[in-house]
């Protein structure tokens, strides 16, 4: 029975929901159109959801699924199923059976209505069921009368059909279990397709049946059976999520090569692994390599149902066709130009193969030539406009230049790129050819990821591109976004993903201690060096079994106290330095920071790794110093002089270059700080 306090209750948080606008919800991708109601639906331990549409066997696992996701975030257990489908909370409703495979083009929208009573989630198909149900889960708040969702009506759709993520098996190998908890984050930000790269120099991760030697000799025992694909390709299934198989060629194929080196185009023997010969690529001009890669590709593609098929075809390293005397008479012999020619041959043969399996191949931008049928997808990693290019010239086109996650950074960089955005020299696209845009994918090559720290490379960055190719092109706030972002990290803790639970671990780990009070204050505000600086100074090769063990591994791709330190900064400086409460904030963090670096010496005497930290501990307590002293400056209105600032200036320099691979990324707002007070030297501020 409702009481009246109950009743109170209700029009209290009638209030406080009318207050909020669709950009204070915790949703992440942003749907198409948010309105939002009145009033809201608790979840309690009555909480029920039945499915009335059209049976997909996806929905049968994805709502129980879902309401072990309701009891994993609430911590309650729920009561379970209704006796009938009228009893339940929640009625969710696809109108159409889904494809027995999934493909590109089918309909992911739904529309979700919730009411103070009860919700209703309808869908063409049970993708875009599974999507409605991932919103759902995103706006359960607790409130004071309990979890709660808002009443608010959601129609919601893709703006890109293709949502990818790239992940790296090869340099790294990253078990099943590993994957599966990253699908399952996926899911949650609706991203679609799982690129799995499966083979390169470094390692050759599918068990072959045909040709056995491929993962026995290529993949240090490191490889999964067919059993491990199929079960896992059904996993992703149930998700809404396709699995596109990378077979890197003809170069990144070193772990080919070595079990098969008549492949090769100079005479082995080859090895797999991190070694520094990579003069590695296939022999296009050898009919016994198509033979080969027809019965491999047959096999692979009965394997993986999904229509797309991706042959990688970057990065060839030509030494190998220049230093063969007979592939350069096969080039000249053939008209031939050169040994783009010779890929683009190559290109179009493995063509043939892949469509004759009955799959549309993918490939990286070098495989754009004008000789390949329209029918090949081009993804574009070195540049945007080979994107728009691709389009023109009548191809479909993914777009991953942009969206390299290993590349460190920040989530905002990843957000500010957008497919649609024709840049340098890209030509405009009519609309047609816009539509040969598909969407675009996330890449996480795996070079300096481990199954541990994968998690933490991934999340919460990953978001802002799911967004990014989801969401409607005006949502682009980056205030927005991180408010977004840093909630929906903490939630996707409940899928499993120890992006935040690994850093802790590890730190514990570095310091070899319970204490890791002041570590952790100089991890919060370090990040990995960006780009492709990284490199192995500690502990010496062999490369392939370097321990990622070190505080650049632990540290946060993108330090959120950082971030914050520096939004701080900003609003006391657009205050014309009168924000009194910034300032006490500011200043309170500097003092931390120039206090921790007597506390954390001892630790980092104390362990062999993090020795090489040292110099950026000393230097964060030099910063903090700066910091204070500018605020000091500024507040007395009392100059300091040029050469207080050239020294302090030294130390910010230091700080932005990599040590130990890493950067104090407080050091930007921090000089901020500084040349304010050097500024006021000269009688004005700035
Ligand atoms: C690539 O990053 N080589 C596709």
């Amino acid at each position: 029975m409702r009481t009246p306090q109950f009743l109170l209750c209700v029009s209290f948080f009638s209030l406080f929901a009318m207050a909020q606008t669709p950009s204070s919800l915790n949703l992440m991708p942003m749907p198409t159109r948010v309105q939002i109601g009145t009033g809201q639906l608790v979840v309690d331990q009555s909480f029920t959801a039945v499915s009335t549409g059209q049976k997909d066997a996806r929905l049968d696992s994805g709502i129980p699924r879902f309401l072990d996701q309701i009891s994993r975030q609430t911590g309650m257990q729920l009561n379970g199923q209704p006796a009938d489908a009228s009893n339940a909370t929640f009625i969710i409703r696809a109108e159409n059976a889904g494809r027995k495979v999934q493909e590109l083009d089918e309909d992911e929208s739904y529309t979700l209505e919730i009411t103070t009573s009860r919700a209703t989630l309808t869908a063409p198909n049970a993708l875009g069921a599974l999507h409605g149900l991932q919103t759902f889960l995103q706006l359960i708040e607790p409130t004071p009368a309990g979890f709660a969702v808002p009443a608010i009506t959601i129609q919601d759709q893709p703006r890109f059909p293709w949502r990818g993520l790239l992940i790296d098996v090869s340099r790294h190998f990253i078990p099943i279990e590993v994957l599966e908890r990253n699908l399952d984050g996926m899911a949650a930000v609706k991203m679609n397709v799982l690129h799995w790269h499966l083979s390169d120099d470094e390692g050759f991760r599918v068990e072959s049946k045909r040709f056995s030697k491929l993962h026995q000799s290529g993949s240090e025992g490191q490889y999964y059976t067919q059993a491990e694909i199929r079960d896992f390709l059904a996993y992703a299934r149930d998700r809404g999520i396709r699995v596109v198989p990378e077979f890197d060629m003809p170069g990144h194929s070193r772990s080919w090569l070595a079990a098969y080196p008549e492949l090769a185009s100079l005479p082995g023997p080859y090895r797999a692994g991190r070694i520094a010969n990579a003069d590695t690529v296939m022999d296009p001009t050898r009919d016994q390599t198509y033979k080969f890669l027809d019965k491999f590709i047959g096999e692979m593609a009965a394997l993986f149902p999904d229509a797309y098929f991706h042959i990688g075809g970057d990065e060839v390293n030509n030494k190998p066709w220049d230093s063969n005397p007979k592939i350069q008479e096969f080039i000249r012999a053939h008209g031939m130009k050169n040994n783009r020619d010779l890929q683009a041959y190559f290109n179009q043969r493995l063509q043939k193969i892949v469509s004759k399996h009955g799959k549309i191949m993918v490939g990286w931008d070098e495989v754009l030539h004008p000789d390949l049928p329209k029918t090949v997808v081009v993804e574009s990693w070195r540049g945007q406009d080979s994107l728009a290019q691709a389009a023109k010239q009548g191809y479909r086109s993914l777009l991953s230049y942009g969206y390299y996650l290993d590349l460190i950074w920040p989530a905002a960089r990843h957000y500010a790129v957008d497919p649609m955005t024709t840049t340098g020299g890209a030509p405009a696209l009519t609309a047609e050819e816009q539509k040969r845009i598909l969407g675009g994918e996330a890449c996480m090559w795996a070079e300096y990821v481990t199954p541990e720290t994968i998690d933490s490379r991934l999340w919460p960055r990953v978001a802002a591109i799911a967004e990014r190719l989801w969401s409607p092109q005006e949502t682009r706030d980056n205030k927005s976004m991180y408010r977004r972002l840093d909630e929906l990290s903490w939630r996707l803790r409940w899928l499993g993903l120890n992006h935040e639970s690994n850093y802790v671990s590890m730190l514990h780990r570095l310091a070899g201690t319970d204490d890791i009070a002041a570590l952790r204050i100089l991890a919060d505000v370090v990040e990995p060096t960006k780009d492709y600086t990284r490199t192995e100074v500690f502990p010496k090769p062999p490369v392939k079994r370097t321990p990622l063990n070190r505080l650049v591994d632990a540290a946060r791709p993108e330090s959120t106290v950082a971030r914050q330190f520096a939004e701080l900064v900003d609003t006391y400086v657009q205050s014309d330095y009168k924000d009194a409460a910034a300032e006490a904030q500011i200043r309170a963090s500097l003092v931390k920071w120039r206090d921790n670096d007597a506390n954390l010496q001892p630790v980092l005497d104390r362990s062999f790794i993090l020795a090489e930290d040292k110099p950026l501990s000393q230097d964060l307590a030099a910063l903090a110093a700066a910091g204070l002293q500018a605020l000091d400056s500024i507040d007395k209105n009392q100059p300091l002089p040029d050469a207080w600032r050239t020294e302090q200036l030294a130390v910010v320099d230091r700080s932005m270059k990599p040590r130990a691979n890493l950067l104090v990324m407080v050091a930007p707002p921090i000089q901020r700080l500084i040349e304010a007070a050097a500024a006021s030297h000269q009688g004005a501020k700035p």
